[in-house]
């Protein structure tokens, strides 16, 4: 199959934007130009007149819980990939803490299998570093394995790692790059006993106070120092905190750092502020902090000192995400209106680069995330609206059928999404 889209706005992570056209061939960018198509259509070409969109490459979304297998009932690996491929996401990266835990090969492949039937998008699997199971680690492929992911803080799944010679050790064996849940648990624990007699469970800023911003930077500084004296590579995911942006790199390309870092979204649009409209909806961890942290966040992400956005979408149904600060699920589903978002947040060369460009340049995956002849035809055709768009939960995809942007108004629309030029979905191929 070949497809023509033209008069686009072509945005294709790195140029500035421009009216112009691209031609695919099976799962392939045949040719891109600018202004109009000027030379012989194929024959079964299907032609888009993409005029007044832009035509962006697929996000590349690094972190997302699918949920599959084990914990069905809140999201599966075809539901939530379907409500990617809607928000215009055509590659995912998914974390190991379903049922079972992806410690081991055997459950890796399980889930590589279970993708290789059901997804609607490009799939990846992170596997998660336990105390003792280094030799599954050193096992996995390295060419299918983008990381290894440590929580140093406890969430859901309970797949804490924060013993230090544990720790120590996974940094010092471990060749691949390590992705780091980083919350200081011992910090979160005494926090935890000093606010007992006084908190009051039913406020969900509580859980922004127990999992503070000293939680975060001290197990930051913590996985920095381990990669630093062992060499290895570390990437930190959703980052929430002024302080620890400071600590990164200000280099706008994440290729040749050894350690880069990652916002989510939520962190992005939403402050402790929010906590009395939306409550346990974007109850999530880390927790939203404070105006002057996002303002950093928003700030180190154009810098640089923030490499990617990755959503860590983190489906419960509402029902989960009842009950007091101790009780309610933490995590929400953003995969599927975190583009149009951020599209609202920053140019869109931006999104596109670090949304796209730099996941794919931070994790080596192999010709995505940039719009170029030869590379993958991942790709994402967005309106902007004159009219925004006012989110609610019917317009949910994902299995759980809510969203923490019910209420939020979008001023960009995913018109459609291509997945490998609308060829199937593929493994991610990763180039070490
Ligand atoms: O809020 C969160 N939810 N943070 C995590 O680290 C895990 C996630 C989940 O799996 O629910
Ligand atoms: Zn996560």
């Amino acid at each position: 199959m070949n497809i023509l889209i033209h008069n686009a706005l072509v945005v294709d992570g790195t140029n500035p934007p421009h009216c112009g056209w691209l031609l695919t061939s099976g799962a392939f960018i045949d040719s891109m130009g600018e202004g109009d198509f000027r030379g012989d259509i194929p024959v079964g070409t299907e032609v888009v007149d993409a005029r007044g969109c832009l035509l962006m490459p697929g996000a590349i979304d690094c972190h997302v819980h699918f949920r599959e297998p084990g914990l069905e009932a809140k999201a599966t690996i075809a539901s939530e990939s379907r409500a990617a491929v809607a928000g215009g996401v055509t590659s995912f990266i998914d974390m190991p803490n379903t049922i079972p835990q992806t410690t081991t090969i055997a459950a890796w492949e399980d889930k590589m299998a279970r993708a290789e039937h059901s997804s609607a998008a490009n799939y990846a699997f992170m596997m998660g570093a336990t105390a003792d199971n280094l030799a599954e680690l050193l096992a996995a492929p390295a060419h299918l394995m983008p990381a290894v992911k440590v929580f140093m803080g406890s969430s859901t799944g309970g797949m804490l790692l924060d013993e230090p010679h544990a720790l120590a050790s996974v940094f010092e064996a471990q060749g691949a790059r390590i992705v780091v849940h980083a919350e200081d648990q011992s910090i979160i624990n005494a926090n935890i006993r000093a606010a007992e007699p006084i908190a009051d469970p039913d406020n969900m800023l509580w859980h922004s106070r127990l999992r503070n911003a000293k939680a975060c930077v001290r197990a930051t500084e913590h996985a920095m120092e381990l990669a630093t004296r062992y060499g290895s590579r570390l990437h930190v995911a959703h980052v929430t905190t002024e302080a620890e942006t400071r600590l990164f790199d200000p280099a706008q390309s994440p290729v040749g750092k050894q350690i880069t870092a990652e916002v989510s979204p939520h962190h992005l649009l939403w402050t402790v502020e929010d906590y009395a409209r939306l409550g346990s909806r974007i109850k999530m961890n880390p927790a939203v902090k404070t105006a002057t942290d996002r303002a950093a966040l928003r700030d180190a992400l154009a810098t640089g000192r923030l490499d990617i956005i990755a959503t860590d979408h983190a489906p419960h149904r509402l029902a989960d995400k009842q009950g007091d600060v101790f009780h309610a699920a933490s995590g929400a589903p953003m995969v599927q209106f975190s583009l149009p978002a951020m599209l609202d947040l920053y140019d869109p060369t931006t999104v596109a680069w670090r949304y796209a460009g730099a996941p794919a340049a931070l994790f080596g995956i192999d010709r995505r995330g940039l719009l170029r002849p030869g590379y993958y035809a991942d790709m994402v055709i967005v309106e902007r609206l004159d009219t925004p768009h006012i989110v609610s939960d019917a317009d949910v995809v994902s299995l759980c059928g809510w969203t923490p942007m019910a209420g939020s108004s979008l001023s960009h629309r995913i018109v459609a999404t291509y997945v490998n030029g609308g060829t199937s979905p593929l493994p991610l191929n990763f180039k070490q």
